[in-house]
């Protein structure tokens, strides 16, 4: 990507962790937060069919809030690719999902996904979940924009989930 792409990107992400910032000031419910977070994302980064949370509750992912179609509640740690990212502790980017093993599918338009995990310093709390109906659709930077929100909405939480 040109040289100039790549600092809009950077900025536009910057901008969107100050947004997230403001819209979690003065409020702790993580609830209302990771639903106004999920929000955000999906009606700020273009090229997206669904954006949200899948939360550790004994031992596997449940779904959390988000934006788009309706999703597979119950995900299991190493399943799919919330469950790899949760496996792996790292951040996951398919760039085609079809040709990813296990892949679970909610939405059919979903053809590209980002995973991101959530931690408490060691403690892993859950993924943030992207899919783009574009292959192909997420790269480096988000990837790096997308941990600068977490790591936002996690100091912001702490102590909370
Ligand atoms: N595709 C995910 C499941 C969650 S949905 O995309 C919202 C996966 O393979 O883990």
């Amino acid at each position: 990507m040109p040289e100039n792409k790549r600092n809009a990107k950077s900025a536009f992400y910057e901008q969107l962790a100050t947004q997230l910032s403001s819209l979690l000031a003065g409020e702790r419910d993580l609830i209302a937060n990771a639903a106004n977070f999920s929000s955000l994302v999906f009606h700020s980064l273009p090229d997206l069919n669904w954006a949200g949370f899948y939360f550790v509750k004994n031992g596997e992912l449940v779904l959390g809030p988000f934006q788009g179609k309706p999703a597979c509640v119950r995900i299991k740690i190493g399943q799919g690719v919330c469950g790899a990212g949760a496996a792996k502790c790292e951040t996951v980017i398919v760039p085609n999902v079809h040709e990813f093993p296990g892949h679970i599918a909610c939405d059919v338009a979903s053809n590209s996904e980002i995973v991101v995990p959530l931690f408490d310093g060691e403690r892993l709390l859950g993924v943030l979940d992207l899919d783009s109906p574009t292959i192909g659709r997420f790269d480096d930077q988000d990837a790096e924009g997308l941990n600068e929100l977490v790591t936002v909405f996690v100091a912001h939480e702490e102590g909370l989930i």
